[in-house]
C-alpha cells in the first residue's frame, strides 16, 4: 500500500481553503493550519487532519509543517487590521523558517491582484511583502495571482453583492463602476491549486488567475442581478467621499466594514496580465462568468 503525500493548508477554514480541502482530498492526506478547532470542526471534512496554529506564532508553524510534503499558503489578513503586517508579511517569514527548518520545499503562495495596483492598500502592500519574501525563500515556489475570487458561500466582497442584490432596495457601488476584472470561480481556483501542485513545470513560477470574461465593478452586479432573476438598483458613490469614510472608521474600529483596500480594490481595473496561461499550461479551462454565476447561486 503506497501512502498519500501530506499537504498543509493555512487558512484552511477561509472561502477558498474549505474548498481547496475538498478538493485535495483526492490526491492527499490533507492537514488544516488552523486558529479554533470548534470552528474548523463545524466547516471542513473530518477526514482533514486539524492542527492548531496562528502565522505569528513561529513555533505552532514549525509542528504544523513537519513531514508534509508541500503547503499552500492561503492564510492572511484581508481588512487591513492593525496586525495585518505580523500576520501577512511576518507570518510569511515563519512559514518560510518553517519549511526550511522541516525539510518542506514545495509551497503554494496564494497572493492577490492587490499587491500588483499601481495605489495600494494595507492589504495590497503587506501581500507583495509576502510575495517577496517567498520569491527570495529557495524554496519550490508557485506564486498564485487570482484576480477577483467568486463561488457559493463568499464571505467576501462577492457574497455581499449577493445577499445586497437579493434583499436591499439599492446596492452601493463605490466609483463609477467601470473598474475591470476578470472574476474566477472558486472551483477554478482550486484546480489550478491542485494542477499546480501536480506539474512541477510550475516550481518558480508567477500566474495571474482569472477568468476568461473581463467584468466591470457593474456588470458583476448585474450578472447577480440575472442569476437571481433581478433587476438591481445601483447607487454609486463617489471614491473620495468613500475613502473618507473608509479612514474614519480605520481611525475607531479594528475591523471596518469598508477598508481604504476596499475603496483601491472598487476604482482600480485588475492589472493587465495573462489570466490565461495557467489554465492552458495545466490544460484546464476556466468557466464562463454567466456559468460560474450559474454555479455560485445554486
Ligand atoms: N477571496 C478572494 O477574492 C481572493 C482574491 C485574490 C486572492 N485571494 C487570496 O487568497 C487567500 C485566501 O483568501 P480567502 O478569501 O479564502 O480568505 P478568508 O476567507 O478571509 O480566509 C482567511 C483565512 O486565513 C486564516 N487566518 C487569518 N489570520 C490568521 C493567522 N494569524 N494565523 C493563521 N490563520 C489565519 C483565517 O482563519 P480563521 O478562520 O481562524 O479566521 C482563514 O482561514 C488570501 O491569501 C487572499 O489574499 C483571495
Amino acid at each position: 500500500m503506497t501512502t498519500r503525500k501530506t499537504a498543509l493548508i493555512t487558512g484552511a477554514t477561509g472561502f477558498i481553503g474549505r474548498r481547496l480541502a475538498v478538493v485535495l482530498a483526492d490526491q492527499y492526506a490533507v492537514r488544516g493550519l488552523v486558529r479554533h478547532f470548534a470552528r474548523a470542526k463545524e466547516v471542513l471534512p473530518s477526514a482533514v487532519e486539524l492542527v492548531r496554529g496562528d502565522l505569528t506564532d513561529a513555533a505552532s508553524l514549525k509542528a504544523a509543517v513537519a513531514g508534509a510534503d508541500a503547503v499552500v499558503h492561503l492564510a492572511a489578513l484581508k481588512g487591513d487590521e492593525p496586525d495585518i503586517v505580523a500576520v501577512n508579511v511576518g507570518g510569511a517569514h515563519n512559514l518560510v523558517a518553517a519549511c526550511k527548518a522541516a525539510g518542506v520545499k514545495r509551497v503554494i503562495n496564494v497572493g492577490t491582484q492587490a499587491a500588483r495596483l499601481p495605489r495600494r492598500g494595507a492589504y495590497g502592500d503587506t501581500k507583495a511583502q509576502a510575495d517577496a519574501v517567498f520569491a527570495a525563500s529557495g524554496l519550490e515556489v508557485t506564486t498564485l495571482l487570482p484576480s477577483v475570487v467568486y463561488g457559493p458561500e463568499d464571505p467576501g466582497v462577492f457574497g455581499k453583492l449577493v445577499r445586497l442584490t437579493a434583499t436591499a432596495p439599492f446596492v452601493p457601488v463605490i466609483g463609477d463602476g467601470t473598474a475591470r476584472y476578470r472574476p474566477v470561480h472558486l472551483d477554478d481556483v482550486c484546480a489550478v491549486i491542485a494542477g499546480c501542485l501536480r506539474d512541477p513545470k510550475t516550481v518558480g513560477k508567477t500566474y495571474a488567475v482569472g477568468g476568461p470574461q473581463t467584468v466591470t465593478y457593474d456588470g458583476l452586479i448585474e450578472g447577480i442581478g440575472a442569476g437571481l432573476g433581478r433587476n438591481p438598483f445601483k447607487v454609486h458613490l463617489p471614491a473620495p467621499a468613500a475613502m473618507l469614510i473608509a479612514r474614519a472608521l480605520a481611525a475607531v474600529m479594528a475591523s471596518p466594514p469598508l477598508t481604504v483596500s476596499n475603496v483601491i480594490g472598487a476604482v482600480h481595473s485588475a492589472p493587465d496580465a495573462d489570466y490565461d496561461a495557467v489554465f492552458t499550461e495545466l490544460g484546464l479551462k476556466a468557466r464562463s462568468f454567466p456559468q460560474g454565476i450559474k454555479d455560485s447561486l445554486a
